[in-house]
């Protein structure tokens, strides 16, 4: 019985209204949802005292890249490698004051935007910021069908390009989408940055840990606007639970769990590609290999482009958990998994990770290879009362008094709050466009995305170095 209501309530559709309940804070005064803090400077710390412990530790499992800087991405610039960055440095780069200017656009101005990236992803953006009303001037894949089409759909006149560095140089560009695979984030945020382009950034933010610290330090040494892809910052029955959650609805939360389940078989056919694609140029920092077809239709399953299953989703569903309860980055994670249904991946397609928070627990489980609890949802378990958020909205659960025996508490599941979620698509984009124009810090700022990727990243190393990762 239980069980059937469990499922309608996380399948159901979503039609009810938004109430909000309670007046007490959950999070404490002053937290700050928007920097990246302690637990990440901590777990830095806590890496560089390893290595020097144990040097050939990390080397000898071949990892030793995923904790330095930009190893996958090529090489870090001199002096910025993890051994390199101390307390002072960490902090400077994530609390650095932000000075941003005013810039020129009059009010009936175009933005114009240029896109490197055009697939999946990509595809999506293109068609929302001219939506939005910008107007795409320039075009840039390595993978000429979708280059092709980027091509097609966009205005007369718009200009392919082969290589980024060169879309950056277009005369009269405002802007530049990133949706490329992981590995191309740091390089080409960086390019756009010295090309003095706000950025749209696709998630996840980096690679690693101390990729993403010298990424918010680069970022906030110029006065640049750089939004990071995670949308549900910009949605508003997401904003919505948060408000509920800060008036104290939910009570103190000692748990939350986020998990994503999809059944399909991952694009790892290594048959020849139907179109032409610039192989080198895909790999970029990457380590050279002769071309593997499958490596480009589902990079995602390989360390040398992403942080796999786990940083692509968990990026999204760890910045909510922290975010509604007032968290920064975990102090400890711990992640078992395994390559289940796709063979010839490097990244597990099913998996949970543990997040110990100081005083919160968290778990993150993927499975790709079953439908059951479609989709992504995030629980969050309060003394007063759990919320649901998932891709229909979010629902609140009225907890039940606590019984004098475990055999006579009953369920919580009468909804006392609801609201759907609508009209959120174009959110994300529509934000970092206003953002332009006001020179006002995005939804998703780069600190935000550097600590929801924290605990992903820390549950990698966990899965691959087979231990406990603490801060
Ligand atoms: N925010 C979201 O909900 C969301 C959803 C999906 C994907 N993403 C993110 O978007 C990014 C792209 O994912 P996708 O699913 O679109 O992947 P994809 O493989 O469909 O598209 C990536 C494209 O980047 C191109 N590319 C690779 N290297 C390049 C280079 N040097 N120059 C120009 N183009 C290059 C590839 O040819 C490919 O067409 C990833 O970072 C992913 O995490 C975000």
């Amino acid at each position: 019985m239980t069980f059937v209501a469990a499922q309608h309530v996380g399948q159901g559709d979503w039609s009810g209204r938004s109430r909000v309940l309670g007046n007490a804070r959950l999070a404490e005064p002053g937290t700050s949802f928007h920097s990246m803090d302690g637990n990440l400077e901590r777990l830095l710390e806590a890496e560089k005292e390893r290595q020097k412990r144990a040097p050939g530790v990390a080397a000898a499992t071949g990892l030793r890249d995923s904790v330095e800087p930009a190893r996958r991405c090529g090489p870090a610039p001199r002096g910025h490698t993890l051994a390199a960055m101390n307390r002072r440095e960490m902090l400077a780069g994530v609390a650095a004051p932000v000075l941003i200017p005013q810039r020129a656009f009059g009010a009936n101005d175009r933005v114009t935007f240029g896109i490197a990236g055009t697939g999946n992803r990509g595809g999506w953006l293109h068609k929302s910021f001219m939506r939005l009303g910008a107007e795409c001037v320039a075009v840039c894949d390595t993978y000429e069908p979708y280059m092709e089409r980027a091509r097609r759909e966009s205005p007369a006149g718009v200009k392919p390009y082969a290589d980024y560095h060169d879309l950056l140089e277009h005369p009269g560009l405002d802007c530049v989408v990133v949706a490329t695979p992981d590995h191309q984030h740091r390089p080409m945020l960086y390019a756009a940055l010295k090309a003095k382009k706000d950025v749209y950034l696709e998630k996840p933010f980096s690679m690693n840990l101390a990729e993403s610290a010298e990424m918010v330090r680069t970022v906030r040494g110029t006065d640049r606007i750089v939004q990071v892809g995670m949308h549900r910052r910009s949605m508003p029955f997401v904003y919505a639970a948060k408000k509920l959650i800060d008036e104290g609805t939910l009570g103190k939360v000692w748990h939350a769990r986020a998990a994503w389940n999809w059944n399909f078989v991952e694009w790892l056919d290594n048959s020849p590609l139907e179109g032409k694609l610039d192989w080198e140029r895909f790999l970029g920092d990457a380590p050279k290999r002769p071309l593997e077809p499958r490596r480009f239709r589902w990079w995602r399953g390989f360390w040398d482009y992403s942080g796999g299953n786990m940083t692509d989703q968990g990026t999204h569903l760890m910045d909510v958990i922290q975010w509604m309860t007032g968290n920064s980055p975990p102090k400890s994670a711990v992640c078992n998994g395994a390559v289940c249904r796709n063979k010839t991946a490097e990244a597990p397609d099913v998996f949970t990770a543990v997040f110990e928070y100081p005083a919160m627990m968290a778990t993150w489980s993927l499975n790709y290879t079953s439908a059951y609890d479609y989709d992504w949802s995030i629980t969050l378990q309060g003394e007063q009362a759990a919320m649901v958020l998932n891709r229909f909205g979010y629902r609140v659960f009225k907890e039940v008094q606590p019984s004098p025996q475990p055999w006579t508490s009953g369920p919580a599941d009468k909804v006392i709050a609801e609201m759907p979620d609508k009209d959120s698509a174009d959110a994300h984009p529509r934000n970092f466009l206003e953002c332009l124009r006001s020179r006002q810090q995005p939804n998703c700022t780069v600190e935000i995305a550097a600590a929801a990727v924290a605990g992903p990243h820390m549950a990698n190393l966990a899965y691959r170095e087979g231990r406990k990762v603490t801060a």
